[in-house]
């Protein structure tokens, strides 16, 4: 099994997806889209930003490798009556059988950035995107301390054995000198791409910073992997003191629910 697939099929991430449907829809919204356009959205979950595009008019194919979040789109997709939406199976890293220049947009938040050969992910969605269209990605940035999914991410890891030879960190997609080299690689000149640090939240009127970190330990992929190496080690609970006292940190409500805003950096590349 490809360790990548396996890794964001363990859990569900639906669970965690359900906190970022409104930064998902402002994400959207910030793109100014006017239809007709044909949109791909890659490593899309079950639409956190598929379903707005569609919503906006937009014709859009999500890809993801995960089966389960596939299957959980296109439930969404049915649900919310978006014919012209529909999820499928597919590698970030090799988009096979997708035209060259099949879309207007394409869109990635936090999904292509975890694939593994971050070279042949950008040249992929460069290849299918069409001249004069837009690759749009949203990457977390390692290192900054208000970036809450790249701190969750460090601590987890920390728990976790040293990753194999050749491993590329997904956080070097929030690397300006990574995203140059790799966008370049793919043929496009720096000029060409734009970034900028944005701001996207995990909010929920119901859920205290604790369920938050419960839902990690129980849904996410990379957070249940650390918890069972921890468990391994008898360091569970260190690990749970941490993820917890650092969404405590960044929680920003003060009714017992949770608002955590988390820095990201949004990548444009103008084809
Ligand atoms: C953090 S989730 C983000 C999902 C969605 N974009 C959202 O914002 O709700 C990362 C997503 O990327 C997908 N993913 C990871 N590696 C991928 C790959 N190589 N090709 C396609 N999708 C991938 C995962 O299955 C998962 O759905």
């Amino acid at each position: 099994m490809n360790p990548n697939k396996a890794l964001w099929e363990k859990g569900d991430f639906t669970e965690i997806a359900a906190l970022m449907r409104q930064s998902g829809e402002a994400f959207v919204k910030a793109l100014g889209i006017t239809a007709p356009l044909r949109a791909l959205d890659l490593g899309c979950g079950d639409g956190t930003t598929a379903v707005p595009l569609a919503q906006l008019g937009a014709e859009v194919v999500g890809i993801d490798i995960a089966q389960n979040l596939v299957v959980a789109g296109n439930k969404r997709a049915a649900e919310a009556g978006l014919s012209q939406l529909t999820f499928q199976e597919g590698d970030a890293c090799n988009l096979h059988g997708v035209s060259d220049d099949s879309f207007d947009l394409t869109l990635s938040v936090f999904g292509a950035m975890f694939a593994p050969k971050p070279f042949d992910v950008a040249k992929e969605m460069v290849r299918v995107t069409r001249p004069g269209g837009r690759v749009v990605m949203g990457n977390w940035i390692p290192n900054d301390p208000t970036s809450f999914v790249s701190q969750l991410l460090k601590i987890s890891s920390s728990f976790l054995p040293p990753t194999p030879e050749g491993f590329v960190s997904p956080m070097t997609w929030g690397v300006e000198t990574h995203i140059i080299e790799r966008f370049s690689q793919a043929g496009v000149p720096k000029e060409k791409v734009f970034m900028v640090r944005d701001t996207f939240s995990f909010l929920s009127p119901d859920k205290s910073p604790g369920d938050v970190v419960d839902s990690f330990r129980q849904f996410y992929g990379p957070t249940m992997n650390a918890f069972e190496a921890a468990q391994k080690d008898g360091k569970a609970e260190d690990l749970h003191h941490q993820l917890l006292e650092l969404a405590k940190a960044q929680n920003q409500a003060t009714d017992g629910s949770t608002s955590i805003p988390a820095t990201y950096l949004r990548v444009t590349v103008c084809l």
